[in-house]
């Protein structure tokens, strides 16, 4: 699928209709596409090449100051949710980045839509300098959103977490600078200042002067059911009462992401946005992790919570990432800019993903989405039905105790082994990297492992390899 870049009659479009561009990207798709082949399952690194990744890890500790997370360098070349690095082995990737790469290593679709972009006079847009996919992009996610809420513009930003920014911006702007802020428990927005303090993670924000109020709410425990959201509304209006018209507005990530996985239903978040609306607070819904991964493009929309968002901010699969909002609350001049808003390499694959998420059949109860995490399911609970003895029961952080430890939604799967218990699971994950599959944590007590599998791309029968290999590191996790 190609990008509209300019209008019909400019040396631009002439530029961008050329034949000749036209063949080149078709070598370059074919050279890429054999190559990638080569990559059919995962294998073990190569023993001469181990020596050129530890120069590299050695590299990125010194220029950082710090090592990375996991010894991963790519080699530049992926299939799918399979990707090879630079020591030669090849692994299922199914964290991509945090959620980032939805099509997985090396989609043919995105190489050509980024190679259209490459070839644009600007490498990055924004501030003064817009060209028509910036515009295209913003038009897309307004339609998506509008169809089932009141959101209508969008700001375009070079991170999630400076969506999250331009959001508060705009709720503040909105209650005339109200100085505190309602979110939830465990949940995540971002590494700025100020996000870091609302973010509720406390090593995230050692250290870090307090430039905001933050008052907590918890979230929903699917073992109290009613009780739960009796609860929470509780702790809202007791918040509403005691502070009345001093908060900015009320965060949500309608599934957490770092937090847990934690879902909740519609119930759960009509009692509290109708609660915040009839006291003057607004409602902002975080989708950085969750927009495009559940059965619906935007979360709201499958819970059918559209009328309540003034402002959603969205991100990761998205290449770009955007703060979009109401005509209500759209901001006075002068409140949202920036040097850059995104690559016009990054609008031309974020363009290309959005087009093939609205055509291509994901969404909905029997959608790709839905039906990729059934067959996670049903792989997670035959292997815990086979391995009782590494799924005891869970205490979750309301300190009651739980038998769920396969949970998620969509595109977002998680699994509880070892009672949630942290040193584990991280060696869990040290040995799974080995072993040939990439994930990670989220929780913070109990612990998960986290899946953000590429939902684009990958395919229900690869689950059956990907198990294969969590038998095998499980077995050796101490
Ligand atoms: C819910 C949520 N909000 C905000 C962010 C911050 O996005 P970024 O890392 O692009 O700044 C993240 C990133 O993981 C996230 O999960």
């Amino acid at each position: 699928m190609t990008t509209t870049l300019a209008a019909p009659s400019t040396v631009g479009s002439a530029l961008h209709a050329s034949p000749a561009i036209d063949a080149a990207i078709r070598a370059i798709r074919h050279e890429v596409e054999a190559k990638q082949r080569e990559l059919t399952g995962a294998r073990p690194p190569r023993a001469e090449l181990k020596e050129t990744l530890d120069g590299w890890l050695k590299r990125a500790t010194e220029v950082r100051g710090r090592g990375p997370l996991y010894p991963y360098l790519g080699s530049g070349v992926g299939n799918g949710a399979l990707v090879e690095l630079v020591d030669g082995s090849v692994k299922w990737d199914l964290i991509n980045g945090i959620g980032v790469h939805m099509f997985g290593h090396g989609d043919p679709e995105l190489i050509e839509a980024s190679i259209r972009g490459s070839i644009s006079d600007l490498v990055m847009q924004g501030n003064l300098q817009y060209n028509p996919e910036a515009i295209e992009f913003g038009e897309l996610l307004s339609r998506e959103a509008a169809r089932s809420s009141r959101l209508k513009h969008c700001f375009i930003t070079n991170s999630g977490c400076m969506a999250n920014e331009a959001a508060l911006k705009v709720c503040q702007q909105k209650t005339n600078a109200a100085p505190r802020i309602i979110a939830f428990a465990d949940c995540f927005m971002g590494r700025s200042t100020t996000m870091s303090q609302i973010g509720d993670t406390a090593a995230y924000r050692q250290g870090i002067a307090q430039n905001i109020l933050v008052d907590y709410l918890p979230f929903y425990d699917p073992e109290m059911g009613q009780r739960s959201i009796d609860m929470t509304l509780w702790h809202l209006e007791q918040l509403i009462h005691r502070y009345p018209g001093q908060h900015c507005c009320l965060i949500a990530e309608l599934v957490q992401g770092e937090g847990g996985f934690h879902t909740a239903p519609r119930e759960f978040f009509v009692a509290l946005f109708e609660a915040a609306r009839k006291a003057g607070i607004p409602i902002w819904d975080d989708e950085v992790q969750t927009f495009g991964r559940t059965e619906s493009m935007f979360c709201f929309e499958r819970l059918n919570l559209g009328e309540y968002i003034d402002v959603v901010t969205v991100g990761k699969i998205t290449q770009a990432c955007a703060c979009l909002y109401t005509a209500d609350f759209n901001p006075k001049a002068g409140l949202l800019s920036g040097t850059f808003a995104a690559s016009t390499s990054a609008f031309a694959t974020g363009l290309s993903i959005l087009r093939r998420l609205q055509s291509g059949g994901y969404y909905g109860p029997t959608g790709r989405i839905a039906r990729l995490h059934a067959a996670y399911r049903e792989h997670a609970d035959a292997f815990v039905a086979r391995h009782p003895e590494w799924f005891p029961p869970v205490v979750n952080s309301l300190g009651r105790t739980t038998r769920t430890v396969v949970a998620g939604h969509g595109g977002m799967m998680r699994l509880t082994p070892f009672g949630g218990n942290r040193e584990r699971i991280g060696k869990l994950l040290n040995n799974l990297f080995e072993d040939g599959v990439i994930a990670f944590s989220c929780g913070h007590g109990p612990y998960h492992l986290r899946f953000l599998p590429p939902v684009g791309v990958m395919k229900p029968e690869q689950f059956g390899p990907v198990f294969e290999i969590m038998e095998k590191s499980f077995a050796r996790t101490p």
